[in-house]
């Protein structure tokens, strides 16, 4: 099935393809694309790379702190046609299980920097917060709350509890079980609404209002925008990471998106350092939750409406963070979808011993990214729309590990231990 319509670059399909498991697939080339752009001043003020060496200089210092893993899969490149993939596996950051534990706990830690110093009229550094009692018991009279679909929650509540503050966490109906005991774990009051996840960021913000709390959101809205860029500036880290562990720049990188904040991230990353090399950038979504597809289709942020149902629960966002969009309007290359049942293959690839790549255990979120990857590698024309070649060096950030492991089992046919012995085995 090929369904062409001009663009300019004139490229919109939706495919089915072999190798990989079939699975049709949208992608849209964003023709608003400017290759010679620069980064430019406004974006500056978001993301930058003095921000990210203070956020370096905090997240660093967190008990844990570790690099992740950049997992080089010869394999799969091999079978795609291209000379590399590697893929940057979050599954193990700080045990929360997902890239978002730099997001919300730093974006606690410069809160709470910030409402000290303005309530003692002095600024106050992050070192402090751990080190000065009577800071600390300032801090046990600060409540954060967000809401949250799973991993974002999870790292605002880890944060609080590292740094002594209150914390209530909203999530909406569909959120397992499995996740919200995962948040509970850190000490947060765990609150769910109903509707979808929309709904209950509206929730957070109006008991936020009520109560004077706190809204750690990572996601950026009309007067609100400095604690979302923190947490995107977190994110910054492990593209820090993935860069000073890859043999060579990539060429391309697929990143998934829910409400943008973690592709934005990664794509202001890349066209800050080098505007003429920047990798060709593909965000990618699932088919029902495309609010970034189709803000890219009508030239102006567009929300999606409904029960936004899709496995891949991270990425189950129907409406834009309006940071995220500054950066990826004009500086994604493209837009694609994929359905659940590719996210699942995705995974079930990952976790099957394979020729010299090694085992991973990735999320439904996860592996969006790869699964994008794959599907458009082996289409001619999507690969010739992307300029996937021979010479190609894929980078994938694997945002999640087994973040709700009853479903993960349920999905692999194994849990993530098993994965990891048979892998050992092999
Ligand atoms: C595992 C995972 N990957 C990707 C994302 C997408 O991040 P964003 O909502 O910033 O686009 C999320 C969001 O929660 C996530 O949990």
């Amino acid at each position: 099935m090929r369904n062409w319509t001009t663009l300019n670059p004139p490229f919109e399909t939706t495919l089915s393809m072999s190798s990989f498991p079939q699975h049709p697939f949208t992608l849209l080339t964003n023709s608003r694309f400017q290759p010679g752009e620069a980064y430019g001043a406004h974006r500056s003020t978001l993301l930058s790379a003095p921000a990210l060496e203070q956020a370096r200089a905090v997240i660093t210092t967190w008990s844990g702190y570790a690099p992740t893993p950049l997992c080089a899969l010869p394999a799969l490149a091999r079978d795609a046609g291209v000379a590399s993939i590697h893929y940057k596996d979050e599954g193990g950051r700080f045990g929360l299980g997902s890239f978002k534990a730099l997001g919300g706990a730093y974006a606690v830690a410069r809160l709470l920097c910030r409402e000290l110093g303005q309530r003692l009229g002095r600024s106050v550094i992050h070192a402090e917060l751990q080190s000065d009692p009577a800071l600390r018991q300032a801090c046990a009279d600060i409540t954060v709350t967000c809401a949250t679909d799973g991993n974002h929650g999870r790292s605002v509540a880890w944060g609080a509890q590292m740094l002594g503050c209150r914390c209530v966490i909203y999530i909406h109906a569909t959120v397992s079980e499995g996740r919200k005991e995962a948040i509970a774990r850190y000490g947060a009051q765990v609150v769910r609404t109903a509707g979808n996840y929309d709904d209950s960021v509206q929730q957070a913000d109006r008991d936020a209002k009520a109560n004077g709390w706190f809204v750690i959101s990572d996601t950026s809205y009309p007067g609100y925008m400095d604690i979302p860029r923190d947490v995107m500036q977190g994110y910054q880290l492990m593209v820090h990471e993935a860069v000073s562990a890859l043999p060579q720049w990539p060429t391309h990188v697929f990143v998934q998106a829910g409400v943008g904040g973690f592709a934005a991230a990664v794509c202001a990353y890349f066209w800050e350092r080098n505007v003429e090399q920047r990798p060709v950038f593909v965000v990618v979504e699932p088919q029902q939750a495309d609010c970034l597809l189709q803000s890219a289709r009508a030239g102006a942020v567009v929300a999606v409406k409904g029960d936004l149902d899709t496995l891949m629960a991270g990425l189950a966002c129907g409406e834009v963070s309006l940071l995220a969009w500054d950066v990826l309007a004009t500086g994604a290359n493209a837009f694609c979808t994929i359905p659940d049942a590719a996210a699942v293959d995705g995974m079930r690839l990952l976790a099957r011993p394979q020729r010299g790549d090694p085992v991973i255990v990735a999320g439904e979120s996860a592996v969006a990214g790869l699964a994008a990857a794959l599907l458009t590698a082996q289409d001619s024309a999507a690969r010739a729309s992307l300029g996937l070649g021979p010479d190609s060096r894929v980078l994938l950030f694997g945002s999640e590990g087994d973040t709700d492991p009853a479903l993960y089992q349920q999905l692999v046919g194994r849990s993530a231990a098993q994965v990891l012995a048979d892998g050992a085995a092999a």
